[in-house]
């Protein structure tokens, strides 16, 4: 059978550093507070200036994996984008982004999977392979989080995490893989936890979708209940990956790599505590990009094989939770 190989990645992330202390200046918060609760230092954010979507992050990402893969844009099947902060309302990222590849009929798909994105997109990519629809597809996770952020002392506690960024990766059929790709994968949705994490406006089940008076209230920015989610994190994650490694047939001395989705340290040292993961098999980026969401997992396999901590044949274990909420878990073998 075909397998989904990763011939190449890229990542982009915007040159503009906003410290925690950058934000001290703007809502009641400290730098103390933030690395304590989220590991977090500092993160990227577009400088807001021109028209700067998250397409056009993508495409610089994609531009590098293409050029590592030898692929020209015409090379590419199928292109799928994961992203919760949209260019527009509609169309999706995908569609802005094969334009601006120069490509003019090739097929793009949307992710809104936000902090799983990566898992629902790479499964996405590896079903369009395995049934010979597309073989070479071009995956990009990215966001812009800051344009729609509450930098006032009320959005405190959501804004502090998110960073803007994107990831690419270029993922061929391969017959004569063996046995690499996706070796495990296990998917998870609960809309009953939709709003835990959300961002309400411009929402099609009000009428208007947005008005002044909901500007002012603030249903534009994006609300979370905290804890719930890390609570919701820290079981989850750990749950969903004796599930994908029981699938395998693999305990943690198989896995060379854990990535998880960079949420919160707190909550991805409890998740390596609880699953018995050295601390050297645990890659953490958080420190320096914050949440990136969709985009999160693919800076981060980007710069563990600049790293050298992804190789040829490293099996590596991804895990995520976020909105929806949705969680999951993946064995990949690359
Ligand atoms: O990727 C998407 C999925 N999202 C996540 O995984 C996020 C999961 N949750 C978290 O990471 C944490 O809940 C947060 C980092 C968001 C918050 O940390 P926490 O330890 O759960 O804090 P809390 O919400 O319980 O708030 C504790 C206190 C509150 O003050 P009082 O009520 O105790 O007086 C907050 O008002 O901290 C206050 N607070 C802040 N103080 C300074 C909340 N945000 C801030 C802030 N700076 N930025």
């Amino acid at each position: 059978m075909k397998q989904s190989i990763v011939r190449s990645t890229g990542r982009f992330l915007p040159d503009r550093v906003v410290t925690n202390d950058d934000l001290a200046a703007w809502m009641d918060t400290t730098d103390e507070w933030i690395q304590q609760r989220t590991g977090i230092r500092e993160r990227r954010w577009v400088s807001g200036e021109g028209e700067l979507g998250v397409s056009d992050l993508g495409l610089d990402a994609s531009k590098i994996a293409l050029e590592r893969a030898g692929w020209t844009p015409e090379d590419i099947d199928m292109i799928i984008f994961a992203t919760l902060s949209p260019d527009i309302f509609f169309p999706g990222p995908g569609c802005l982004l094969q334009h601006k590849l120069g490509l003019s009929s090739t097929p793009a798909v949307d992710i809104r999977q936000q902090c799983t994105g990566f898992l629902y997109g790479l499964m996405t990519a590896d079903a369009y392979i395995k049934s010979g629809y597309a073989n070479r597809i071009l995956f990009v996770g990215a966001e812009i989080h800051s344009t729609g952020l509450d930098i006032s002392t009320k959005g405190r506690d959501v804004t502090v995490i998110f960073g803007d960024g994107a990831g690419a990766l270029c993922i061929e059929g391969d017959q004569t893989a063996g046995n690499k790709g996706v070796l495990a994968c296990s998917l998870h949705a609960q809309g009953k936890y939709a709003d835990a994490l959300m961002t309400e406006a411009p929402a099609s089940r009000l009428n208007p979708r947005i008005s002044a008076n909901m500007v002012e209230e603030g249903r534009h920015y994006p609300t979370m209940d905290g804890r719930n989610v890390f609570k919701l994190a820290i079981t989850r994650l750990p749950q969903v990956s004796k599930v994908v490694l029981d699938q395998a047939g693999m305990s943690m001395d198989d896995i060379d790599l854990v990535i998880p989705h960079q949420a919160n340290l707190r909550i991805n040292q409890a998740f390596g505590q609880s699953m018995g993961i050295p601390e050297d098999k645990m890659f953490h980026n958080i420190q320096r990009y914050g949440n990136t969401t969709a985009g999160s997992i693919p800076i981060a396999i980007d710069e563990a094989i600049e790293m050298g901590l992804i190789r040829e044949g490293s099996t590596v274990l991804f895990a995520g939770l976020g909105a929806g909420l949705t969680w999951g878990a993946m064995i990949y073998r690359f």
